[in-house]
Formats: C-alpha cells, sequence, structure tokens
C-alpha cells in the first residue's frame, strides 16, 4: 500500500475520533486566563485534562454542560464544598469563556481497565437491563459516549468519578440533578455501576 492511503485513512480516523466540540481553539482575555492558571489547573489541568481521577475531567465537555454546572456550583443548585468556593466570584461571561475554553481542548486519553468488568459495562452502555428497567445510557449519551449540546459527555471521564456521581444521583445528593439520572441510576446494583463507569473510563 502506498503512503498517501494510509495518512489520508489516519486523517479520516483521528477527524472521527474528534468530537465537533473539540475544534476550535479559544483565546481567552488575560483575567480569565489567569484564572485558568491560577485555580482552575491546580486541580483539572491547564487544559482540562485532569490527571487525578479525583476530579473531573472537562476537556472536551459540551460547552452549554460546563456552563450550566458551573452556574449551578456558583448558585448553590449543585452542592460541593469545593466547587462552590471556585466558582463563587464567577462572573456569567467569565463562566461562558471557561466553558467554551475547556470544552475546546482534546479529549484526554482512554483508560482501559478490567476487563471482564468493562465486559459488564459494555452491556449495560449499550443495552441497559431490561430486568430492571435501566435505559441504555447510549440512548441519551451516544453509542460512543460523546453525549449532545444538552447532555454530558462521558467518553473517557474517570471512572471513580462516574462512580460518584451515580452513586450522588441516586440518593439525590447531585442536589441540581433534572431527575433523569436519578430514576436510570438508582436501578442499578453496585457492580452494574462499577462495571459501567470501567467501561465509560476506556471509551474514546
Ligand atoms: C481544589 C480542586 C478544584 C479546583 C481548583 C477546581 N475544581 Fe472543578 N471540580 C473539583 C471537584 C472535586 C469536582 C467534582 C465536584 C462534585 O462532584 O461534587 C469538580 C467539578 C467541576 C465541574 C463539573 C464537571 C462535570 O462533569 O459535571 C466543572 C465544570 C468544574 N469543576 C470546573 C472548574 C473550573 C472552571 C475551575 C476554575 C474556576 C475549577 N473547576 C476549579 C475540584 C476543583
Ligand atoms: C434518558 C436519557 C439518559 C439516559 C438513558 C442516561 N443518561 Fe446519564 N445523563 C442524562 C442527563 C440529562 C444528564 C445531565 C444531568 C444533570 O445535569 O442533572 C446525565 C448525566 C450523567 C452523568 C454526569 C456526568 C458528569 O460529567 O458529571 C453521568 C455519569 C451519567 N449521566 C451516566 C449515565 C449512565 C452510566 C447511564 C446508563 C446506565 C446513563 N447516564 C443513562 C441523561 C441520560
Amino acid at each position: 500500500m502506498s503512503k498517501r492511503p494510509l495518512s489520508l485513512l489516519l486523517a479520516i480516523a483521528a477527524s472521527v475520533a474528534t468530537p465537533a466540540a473539540a475544534q476550535t481553539e479559544v483565546s481567552l482575555p488575560k483575567h480569565v486566563q489567569a484564572i485558568v492558571t491560577e485555580r482552575c489547573a491546580l486541580c483539572h489541568g491547564l487544559e482540562g485534562e485532569s490527571a487525578s481521577a479525583v476530579y473531573p475531567r472537562l476537556a472536551a465537555q459540551h460547552p452549554d454542560y460546563l456552563q450550566k454546572q458551573l452556574k449551578d456550583f456558583r448558585d448553590g443548585r449543585r452542592k460541593s464544598d469545593t466547587m462552590s468556593e471556585m466558582a463563587k466570584d464567577l462572573k456569567d461571561d467569565e463562566i461562558a469563556l471557561l466553558a467554551r475554553y475547556f470544552a475546546s481542548k482534546p479529549a484526554g486519553a482512554r483508560q482501559p481497565g478490567d476487563a471482564d468488568l468493562a465486559a459488564v459495562g459494555k452491556y449495560i452502555f449499550h443495552k441497559g437491563n431490561s430486568l430492571s428497567g435501566v435505559a441504555p445510557c447510549a440512548s441519551c449519551h451516544g453509542p460512543k459516549g460523546y453525549g449532545t449540546a444538552q447532555l454530558p459527555r462521558l467518553a473517557g471521564q474517570h471512572p471513580s468519578y462516574v462512580e460518584t456521581q451515580l452513586k450522588e444521583f441516586t440518593k439525590r445528593e447531585r442536589t441540581n440533578d433534572n431527575a433523569i439520572m436519578h430514576t436510570i441510576a438508582s436501578k442499578l446494583t453496585e457492580l452494574e455501576i462499577r462495571a459501567v463507569s470501567v467501561y465509560i473510563g476506556a471509551l474514546q
């Protein structure tokens, strides 16, 4: 095979693998850049890659979703001691820019986990659990977990964060939830939660 078709193929594969949200470069005014560097980056990384699994990845997340969550933290609708403190003095226009900035960054590398667990997770993600009435995650978050403008991206998210959120949705501790995820998460067993989180972390 000549070099050309291969590189063409790779270029196509790369463009398919990158969700639309992660393409345009966003340049920030100095004071917003300083918020990123001096605040957000400490936990989420300069490009939202969140090297530590304790903090959710923001890179390639949808801007509208990031914007809503930041406002919810700021205004106390989504309870989190850490994030309420981080967002409390942010103005609407700063939040909009921060959301666009992190959304424009490339998704972090996938995180392969235990293959047997991931296989169970794959089943739940794509087929749900008809015995307990769990809808397939893919039906809303998309077959690759990329989400939509209204729905968060899950692909590549840290499994421990996904697991925590699912448990918080179950207990209604994710206080800004819109009831949909409460209904779904509360029907998942602990094993299913762990399995689907591992599968999500490995998606890219
Ligand atoms: C001290 C660590 C820390 C800093 C600094 C920090 N965050 Fe967070 N962030 C967190 C934690 C922890 C969570 C998870 C909150 C939870 O679920 O209760 C989070 C969650 C988020 C979420 C929700 C993600 C999702 O998928 O729902 C967004 C958006 C976010 N942070 C943006 C920011 C921005 C923007 C900044 C800078 C202004 C920032 N964070 C600074 C720790 C931090
Ligand atoms: C009927 C549509 C629907 C289905 C099916 C669905 N979700 Fe969701 N999911 C949502 C919506 C809407 C949100 C945003 C919730 C919010 O902000 O309150 C969400 C949010 C989430 C979040 C939080 C993301 C973040 O960054 O904090 C996780 C994790 C999640 N869903 C996992 C799952 C899993 C796992 C499944 C399958 C077992 C699933 N979802 C099935 C609609 C759905």
